[in-house]
């Protein structure tokens, strides 16, 4: 039986680690740090662990026979956990250091994109704020400014005129507004179309695609306001066709994993590859994540039928090749429950109603509540953070999904509540 630890504490986190916990080939299923969501859940059990600190990591993994470790986040990916675990002898699912830079770095990934002839966006890379600003004279508008590190999903700048671009090179090059990760920066030609999150588990050289989902970065109904984390997600998204799915399959994901294979620095882990398809249908690679999606788990999780342990274990022993996965054939959809500010400023503390009316089995068993920023206080479970719960319901129509979730939105509530209501718009 397996003893799985879950890293993280977002929706995302709740997500795998409750489906983890229905495995029957799961015995028990940790979460660090966790949150409420993952606290109530009855086979799950949260702890407080230094993640950034490796030898407590790994001791704790040790003392409680953990031997599966699913990383959620990048942070942890990027600075070494996978090379620190494995060295132990734990079994770990996530890419190497080497292999996370494909997240860690936009211009490490722009270059292996151009190398491997894989399709992605026109670029430059800088790190001086006078040849930006050359460069700049001779582009068109809008145009893509990125700082090159991790920058928790702001370090980017969609810049409409020349004014704007260079007051977003300003910031990143000379006003260290992103610290070191904006100390080099990408300029990066804007691309029209839908943007689809191609999300796949490698194992170094195959993968096993994860149902496909579409994710509502921007804040406000209709695709406006500042770009968030997320703002719900449903699944399958019917804009990849089964044409554009086989490309991104061929040209993009296996075209990836060959390349990283061929540099010597193999990808085993979930390979996230946000793109941008154009009227054409034509896919190209905005940028990769070497983690699960954040919405995106959440509706796929909620549809995902096989042991997502034994497929993790496949993938570790670079067997993906050998098995199928399964899926619930009907939608899930997604809606985020936010705190109004986020992704700016927002409270904490607000005591969340009606959680208990609508958990899982009260209203209907369709229904899940993954939380997100949501802690304990004084026997209530109060927000704690910008994102706070993620409803999620299954149906047999995209439409059903989201009226039944919606139905869910709002029965639950407190004074500062904000979500979208137009979750799966584009779909309908
Ligand atoms: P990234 O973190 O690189 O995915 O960028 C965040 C968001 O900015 C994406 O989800 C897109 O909405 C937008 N974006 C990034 N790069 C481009 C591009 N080259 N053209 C148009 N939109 C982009
Ligand atoms: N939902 C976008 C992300 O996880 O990066």
């Amino acid at each position: 039986m397996n003893r799985v630890l879950v890293i993280g504490s977002g929706g995302r986190e709740h997500a795998l680690a409750w489906r983890l916990s229905q495995s029957l080939t799961v015995e028990k299923t940790f979460v660090t740090p966790g949150n409420a969501g993952t606290a109530m859940e009855p086979a799950i059990e949260n702890v407080v662990l230094d993640v950034d600190d490796f030898s407590i990591l790994i001791a704790f993994c040790q003392s409680n026979n953990i031997n599966l470790v699913i990383i959620g986040p990048e942070q942890p990916l990027v600075n070494g956990v996978v090379d620190a675990l494995s060295s132990s002898g734990i079994a770990c699912f996530g890419p190497t250091a080497q292999a996370a830079q494909l997240e860690g770095s936009k211009a490490f990934a722009k270059e292996f994109l151009e190398r491997h002839q894989i399709p992605t966006a026109a670029y430059a890379e800088f790190t001086e704020v006078k040849a930006a600003n050359i460069y700049l004279q001779t582009q068109n508008f809008p145009i893509v400014i990125k700082a090159d590190g991790l920058a928790a999903g702001k370090g980017v700048v969609i810049a409409e005129d020349l004014t704007q671009a260079e007051a977003a090179v300003t910031d990143m090059l000379a006003d260290n507004k992103f610290g070191d990760a904006g100390s080099r920066i990408i300029i990066e030609e804007f691309l029209v179309g839908e943007e689809a999150s191609y999300i796949v588990m490698a194992d170094g050289k195959n993968f096993l695609p994860m149902a496909t989902s579409q994710d509502h970065k921007a804040r406000d109904n209709g695709d406006v306001g500042p770009n968030t984390g997320g703002m719900g997600a449903y699944s399958p998204a019917p804009v990849v066709t089964d044409a554009i799915d086989q490309y991104v399959a061929d040209e993009i994901i296996q075209a990836t994993l060959d390349g990283m294979a061929k540099d010597g620095m193999p990808f085993t882990g979930f390979l996230y590859a946000g793109l941008m398809i154009d009227a054409q249908g034509q896919a190209k690679v905005l940028e990769f994540n070497v983690r699960f999606g954040d919405p995106e788990t959440q509706p796929i999780m909620t549809r995902l039928k096989s042991n997502l342990d034994e497929l993790c274990f496949s993938a570790i022993a670079g067997q993906l090749d050998q098995v199928s996965v399964e899926w619930d054939s009907r939608f899930a959809l997604g809606v985020v429950m936010a705190e109004a500010g986020y992704p700016f400023s927002y409270a904490k503390g607000n005591r969340i109603n009606g959680l208990k009316e609508v958990g899982a089995d009260k209203l209907d068993s369709n229904i899940k509540i993954f939380h997100a920023g949501t802690a304990q206080k004084e026997g209530h479970i109060v927000t704690s953070g910008g994102r706070v719960l993620c409803v999620c319901a299954l149906d047999e129509s995209l439409k059903e999904a989201q009226n039944k979730a919606y139905q869910a939105v709002k029965k639950i509530g407190w004074d500062s509540e904000y979500y979208r209501t137009d979750i799966g718009f584009k779909a309908i």
